[in-house]
């Protein structure tokens, strides 16, 4: 019996557009091109982890649209366990649109459509096993991630948070949350302290200061300058590998989904974040969000392990 990542979060058709910078408020540029890549939090976050080792189903909602269907034998082609997955009526599956500039930085404009949509409770087709992970997002509504987690913590699971986009945490998935993974910017929100990504200090005082809230890990994930994360009251830094970034899409995503193959696969924590942060370090130098995401082989290529 194989312990497996289940990811409860949002699947997105991504439609970007490559310029050379992006445009300003009330500014018109031209693009060079315009691709489609399959994205979402949730299912980036499940492509990282099959990719990168484990036994991952997903938990979702697509529309009954062109898009949803490409999404869900995306996902299959993938290997995923779509069981979770929901095509629902009469509402669209989500579109992100995603502006990626010369220099590697994104923004990107989220339309949620079916992913905003859970009126039902966890899907009682989907079975947690004791030391399985569940992983979500802030792409879904609160009610869907806590009934996943209650049913996680239930079943003896662990439970790995990644409050993206940032919004404030309710407190009963304060409390049901083992882990905490997030970048500066989102650091810096829930916190309430300055972090600013070249003072060590800074960042684990506002780490520190969310341990203090309780959660016992608290991991950062910094770009180009590494990660930083706290666990039992223990700080650790990794740095970054360094790499000519072209789109950092799905980067946080593809960490994740690392860290949570390598804790699968019976790494300690600091092993398994090391694994995620290779997988990103070479997402970034592809286009696109779950395309982007390496393979265990090409990670453990450039590891040389
Ligand atoms: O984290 C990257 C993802 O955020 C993109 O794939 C986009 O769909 C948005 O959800």
């Amino acid at each position: 019996n194989v312990n497996k990542a289940i990811v409860i979060g949002s699947i997105n058709m991504d439609i970007v557009a490559f310029v050379k910078e992006h445009p300003k408020v009330g500014e018109t540029v031209f693009g060079r091109e315009v691709k489609y890549f399959p994205g979402g939090k949730g299912s980036n976050q499940a492509v990282a982890c099959k990719r990168l080792g484990c036994a991952t189903l997903m938990i979702g909602r697509i529309g009954e649209d062109a898009f949803g269907e490409q999404l869900l034998a995306f996902q299959q082609q993938e290997g995923i366990d779509t069981e979770g997955v929901r095509r629902l009526q009469n509402v669209s599956t989500g579109t992100a649109f995603v502006t990626v500039s010369d220099n590697s930085e994104n923004s990107i404009v989220v339309i949620p459509g079916a992913n905003s949509v859970w009126e039902d409770e966890f899907p009682d087709n989907v079975s947690i096993e004791a030391g399985d992970l569940v992983l979500a997002q802030f792409e879904i509504p609160d009610a869907a991630i806590r009934n996943a987690f209650e049913k996680a913590k239930a079943c003896g699971a662990k439970t790995l948070l990644n409050p993206a986009p940032i919004r404030p945490i309710e407190p009963d998935i304060h409390n049901l949350t083992d882990m905490l993974i997030l970048n500066e910017h989102e650091l810096a929100a829930l916190s309430g302290l300055t972090v600013d990504v070249d003072s060590t200090a800074t960042i684990f005082a506002a780490a520190e200061h969310l341990c203090n809230l309780g959660y016992r890990t608290v991991i950062v994930t910094l770009g180009a300058k590494g990660i930083k994360l706290i666990h039992h009251g223990n700080r650790h830094s990794i740095t970054a590998r360094p790499v000519m970034a072209i789109d950092t899409t799905g980067a946080g995503d593809t960490f994740i989904g690392g860290l949570a193959a390598g804790l699968l696969s019976g790494m300690d924590l600091l092993e398994a974040t090391k694994l995620g942060n290779a997988a990103a370090s070479i997402s970034v130098t592809r286009q696109g969000a779950a395309s982007s995401i390496p393979t265990i082989d090409e990670v453990h290529n450039i590891l040389g392990t």
